[in-house]
């Protein structure tokens, strides 16, 4: 595998970062996660943009333009021979002696690209199963809209879900669902789709713009707003949204059945309009 390391396209066994880099030692940085089906790379400038905007809240300015950072997405797919799967990009504040003060405005950022195979990602059997979640409390730092490599928590949600014989977890603060581990979370009640709206407590998802704009495109109904645990178990249906998983159907919340248990149709449909349109 083909590994960018600041600058260069290298061997991954000679990818190599600074045990002083900010990352390491702070999580000092930010990451996107890019999916790839058939070739083709997904709302990249969406990706782009939000990369942007993280680095800005960190005082970080992007290290290359949108355009030439497409093209090491491009060179990454084409040199691995990616059909199906994920591109990770991580961007950090360099390496610099250890001090909690930002390092010297000069310091090299590290940029870190690779790519993961996930042979039919689109076809994953989740979307016929649906997934069970559990819920826990949201015990992250507060501002969860800049996608930083902090994601100790998320991986603890993860192990606890795992513990507890589910997929996911979505998390929990004064009784209303902020979102999933590493996704965007929803129900549908009485056909309206329910999300949390924007704000500092949640990741501003790709994948949930996309599918927030085809579900009013096709007339669905949509209410952007925070929803309570209780909302959640007694909805129609429930489904998550995030780059490696498009849109995924949630049959199972604490171990109780939501609607019928099985996937519903709002999240189906989705999903179709979804690939369909990003294909
Ligand atoms: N996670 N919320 C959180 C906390 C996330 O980590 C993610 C993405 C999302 C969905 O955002 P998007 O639709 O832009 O992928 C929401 C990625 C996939 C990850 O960490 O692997």
């Amino acid at each position: 595998r083909t590994v960018y390391v600041n600058g260069e396209f290298v061997p991954e066994a000679d990818a190599k970062v600074s045990v002083f880099d900010r990352g390491f030692l702070f999580a000092d940085g930010v990451y996107e996660v890019t999916s790839v089906l058939g070739g083709k790379i997904l709302d990249f400038a969406g990706h782009a943009a939000r990369l942007e905007r993280s680095l800005a809240e960190l005082d970080m300015p992007m290290p290359m333009g949108a355009d030439e950072l497409l093209d090491i997405h491009r060179k990454l797919v084409a040199d691995n021979g990616l059909d199906d799967g994920l591109i990770y990009l991580q961007i950090t504040r360099g390496a610099a002696d250890r001090d909690f003060a930002y390092p010297d405005a000069q310091t090299p950022q590290t940029v870190v690209l690779f790519t993961q195979e996930k042979p039919g990602l689109a076809d994953a059997p989740m979307a016929k199963q649906g997934m069970k979640i559990i819920s826990i409390p949201d015990e992250r730092w507060g501002r969860r809209d800049i996608k930083t490599v902090q994601l100790l928590y998320p991986s603890m949600g993860k192990m606890m879900a795992k513990a507890a014989g589910a997929h996911d977890a979505w998390m929990v603060e004064d009784g209303h669902v902020t979102e999933g581990t590493s996704n965007n979370a929803y129900i549908v009640k009485d056909g309206t789709i329910i999300t949390r709206h924007l704000g500092n407590e949640i990741l501003h998802g790709i994948t949930r713009a996309a599918v927030l704009r085809f579900a009013r495109e096709a007339q669905m109904r949509v209410e952007e707003r925070s929803f309570t645990l209780e909302e959640a178990a007694a909805a129609d249906e429930a489904f998550i949204t995030s780059a490696s998983t498009f849109v995924m159907p949630v049959v199972e919340l604490d171990g109780a059945p939501i609607g019928d248990g099985t996937p519903g149709p709002v999240a189906a449909r989705l999903r179709e309009i979804y690939l369909d349109e990003s294909r």
